[in-house]
């Protein structure tokens, strides 16, 4: 061969690697951009997980809107919440730049009993992204679930919508906005809901991190409520963050009576701490003592001293941690999870490659990068088992919309406790956990890490009931973002 034609040989050479290199990452990138306005209902593909792809769905499909909760009836709790972007004060007086409810951050207490009809109209001042409110928690018909572009579009400012339903399980639940979640709660749009009546003992504590300063009920420091020696305090812990949180009683031995708004079955008293879960709630109880009791959440810098007004405890929180898996005694859960119609696989994982044009390490979910993910497809009446591993580098707090899952075991070891209810759970890295629920509230449910930022990057899909659809869409005129 010349020089010439060694020369014009190695420029074609060269320019086939980059074709070779740039061809198939020009596909990738291209085949992962999210168009500007999609369905829900029709993202990713279809998971069956061993069920049949069609049959007992309801005549002619079913639209999310028709799935509302009662229409007619006087509400029994009639609440009205207006969203505004704002500065604001905590209760500890520092100043934030985020959202509030009524002027404040958390948003109000609102109080149910099992049974009432619950109207929450949602007005928008001044939030310019639009928002939605959200029960985290409560399984809602699908129509008043809050989740912008999947069963309503984002209320804009000047605009408001009315949610109803009835409150049906009693417990400790939160409501947050749906609409770009990751900022909107983060800034503050969240607040506490309890369907139970209120005792004198009760102490609802919603923790949260404003700008870096983490709070219990808005107020940095330590507070407290007073309460005499020899009641019994439940106190209601709900975290609104997006990390894992380690909380607990010290002064007395206090139980733990409920996690995620279930009753716990035969708890014990004991010491040790609960790892609370980034969207999850627990109920803890004691009797207040002489010396009176403190709830401290993550350090003892953060704290409530709930008691005699002249007393509280002071000290760190122990170091042992609450096993769910084993806490408490076994109750009867309704349905055997060894006859399942459906068997799913939620893998997390982490790789390279791009989210809607942008490359970087995102999450994945069986293998594949959102939108192209796995939706997890169900016939009412369903049950449901579903295996979550996570391998991701991370530990992600899993929450299901509109169901309460029971844990049956983690990394293969049976769940020997009561049985142990969730709609948040987290999975650490290398852990896996078994979960199994009766698909009992038909529609379109998020299915997503309440790491809000890691929802946005992708790790979110749906359980989906076959025959459900959406006149919804995620993007499009209205802007919704749900993460
Ligand atoms: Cu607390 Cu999908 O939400
Ligand atoms: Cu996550």
């Amino acid at each position: 061969m010349s020089d010439v034609r060694r020369r014009r040989w190695g420029r074609l050479v060269a320019l086939g690697i980059t074709l070779a290199v740039l061809v198939p990452l020009g596909y990738l990138w291209a085949t992962s951009l999210v168009p500007g306005e999609y369905n829900p209902a029709e993202m990713g593909y279809a998971d069956y997980g061993g069920g049949p792809s069609s049959g007992h769905e309801h005549h002619g499909g079913m639209s999310v809107v028709d799935l509302a909760g009662p229409r007619n009836g006087t509400p029994d709790v009639d609440v009205t919440l207006v969203a505004r972007k704002q500065k604001f004060q905590l209760a500890s007086g520092e100043t934030v730049d985020g959202y509030t409810l009524n002027g404040a951050s958390p948003g109000p207490l609102i109080r149910a009993r099992v049974g009432d009809l619950v109207q929450v109209t949602l007005v928008n001042e001044s939030v310019p992204d639009g928002a939605t409110l959200h029960w985290h928690g409560i399984d809602v018909p699908n129509a008043e679930d809050g989740v912008a572009g999947v069963t309503q579009d984002a209320v804009p400012v000047g605009g408001k919508h009315v949610y109803r339903f009835t409150a049906e399980e009693g417990g400790t639940y939160w409501y947050h906005s749906h609409q770009v979640s990751s900022d909107e709660v983060k800034g503050g749009l969240f607040g506490p809901i309890v369907i139970a009546p209120k005792t004198p003992g009760e102490v609802v504590a919603a923790i949260h991190t404003y700008d870096g300063k983490r709070t219990i009920n808005g107020r940095t420091g330590s507070a407290s409520v007073e309460l005499p020696a020899g009641t019994t305090a439940r106190v209601r812990v709900i975290n609104t963050d997006n990390a894992i949180l380690r909380v607990g009683l010290i002064g007395a031995p206090s139980k733990v009576v409920a996690v995620d708004g279930r009753d716990v079955h035969g708890p014990t008293a004991g010491t040790a701490a609960v790892a609370l879960a980034a969207g999850g709630r627990v109920d803890l109880e004691a009797v207040v003592p002489a010396g009176g009791l403190r709830l401290l959440a993550g350090t003892p810098s953060l704290s409530l001293a709930i008691g005699p007004s002249d007393a509280a405890p002071t000290g760190d929180l122990p170091g042992e941690t609450v096993d769910l898996l084993t806490y408490g005694t076994p109750a009867p859960i309704g349905f055997d999870p060894s006859e399942a119609d459906r068997t799913f696989e939620y893998r997390i994982g982490r790789r390279p490659g791009f989210l809607d044009g942008v490359p970087g390490l995102w999450w994945t979910i069986n293998g594949h990068l959102f939108p192209d993910v796995p939706m997890f497809m169900v016939a009412e009446g369903d049950v449901v088992r579903m295996t979550i591993t996570n391998t991701s580098g991370q530990a992600h707090p899993m929450h299901l919309h509109g169901h309460h899952a029971v844990v049956l075991s983690r990394n293969g070891i049976a769940a020997t406790g009561s049985s142990w209810w969730v709609d948040t759970l987290e999975v650490g890295n290398d852990e896996s956990y078994e979960i199994a629920f009766v698909a009992d509230n038909p529609g379109l449910w998020m299915d997503h890490c309440h790491n809000l930022p890691h929802a946005a990057e992708g790790l979110m899909t749906h359980l989906m009931y076959q025959g459900v659809s959406t006149p919804y869409r995620v993007g499009g005129d209205a802007h919704n973002e749900p993460e």
